[in-house]
């Protein structure tokens, strides 16, 4: 992805919400040795621990920091990659840690992917056309929501059972035809960028979501609500997963009996009333991400992720 990119457009701070594109470079290889060849956060200090702990600096002033330059962050991630390729066989004694890098890296080459956007950069485009319309019952009663799977982040665990009332959920993302049509009738604001009227629209905010939902008379599915409909009636959704993230109205919080694994600061800090709950993946999630239980969450005004609109409505 950041191979036809110059050194310039690497190094560039695109946008106050993202770090330059090489920070996130050399951060994959920062967090992949930090992990599987230190020994995680007690392992020993390293030179590039303040310049590529996301917590030691936001990504606003990221751009400012003495980073690796491109050709040194691409040595530093090929070196690194080479000796956890050497020790895999024993470091996959611990497969929770080498699929927490994997995924790690997955995600961050869909933040790259949203940099990329917001600089009018050429990335990849898969988004699918929303041919479906309609909408389906979920029944009341006890479902599992979360998961205890191998794979699972700490704030998808513990799956626990939660009885929901009967509640109808959209067959099909919000299109950006019907969006323009709210755009038109409420003066909002336009998303950040307009894809073809059959395409889900994508890049709107919570907010955005919600008003939207409130205008087609409908409202946003909480995510308990959302998990129950693609664990119970997948086959009725079109693009259940990995078209666009779909704004949810849940706060992120820990499950019941939640506890911090293998670190406090990847989910346990953004607890709260402040972080609205995303699901489904977009096109640009790996499949190894967008699992049913996964949970992503962002401030809800924020517009670059892959996110559109799923409705729900109450019975
Ligand atoms: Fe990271």
């Amino acid at each position: 992805m950041l191979e036809p990119l110059s050194d310039e457009q690497l190094t560039r701070q695109i946008s106050p919400l993202q770090s330059p594109l090489v920070w996130d470079l050399a951060h994959i290889g920062y967090f992949e040795e930090l992990w599987l060849l230190r020994g995680g956060n007690g392992g020993g200090g390293s030179e590039l621990d303040d310049l590529y702990d996301s917590f030691a600096h936001g990504r606003a002033e990221r751009g400012t920091l003495p980073t690796l330059a491109p050709q040194h962050a691409r040595a530093y991630v090929s070196e690194v990659r080479e000796k956890v390729l050497e020790r895999l066989p024993e470091l996959a004694q611990d497969d929770f840690l080498v699929g927490m890098v994997a995924q790690h890296e997955l995600q961050h080459v869909e933040t790259m992917a949203q940099t990329l956007a917001l600089a009018g950069l050429a990335g990849p485009n898969g988004l699918p056309r929303v041919t479906a319309s309609g909408d389906v019952l979920v029944p009341g009663g006890p479902f599992a929501l979360g998961s205890d799977e191998p794979g699972a982040y700490d704030n998808e665990r513990p799956a626990h059972v939660v009885d929901l009332p009967p509640f109808r959920i959209d067959r099909a993302l919000v299109r950006n035809s019907e969006y323009e049509e709210f755009v038109e009738a409420e003066g909002a604001a336009a998303p950040l960028r307009w894809g073809r009227e059959d395409e889900p629209v994508q890049h709107v905010s919570f907010h955005e979501a919600e008003a939207y939902a409130r205008w087609a008379g409908k409202r946003l599915p909480t995510e308990s609500e959302w998990e129950k409909a693609v664990k119970t009636v997948r086959a009725e959704l079109e693009h259940a997963q990995g078209a666009v993230w779909q704004w949810t109205s849940s706060f992120f919080d820990g499950y019941p009996g939640f506890r911090a694994f293998p670190y406090k600061e990847y989910s346990e800090v953004f607890f709260g009333d402040e972080y609205r709950v995303l699901r489904g993946g977009s096109w640009v999630t790996d499949p190894l991400v967008a699992r049913p239980a996964f949970r992503n969450w962002d401030l809800p005004q924020r517009r670059q992720i892959f996110a559109g609109i799923r409705c729900a409505a109450d019975v």
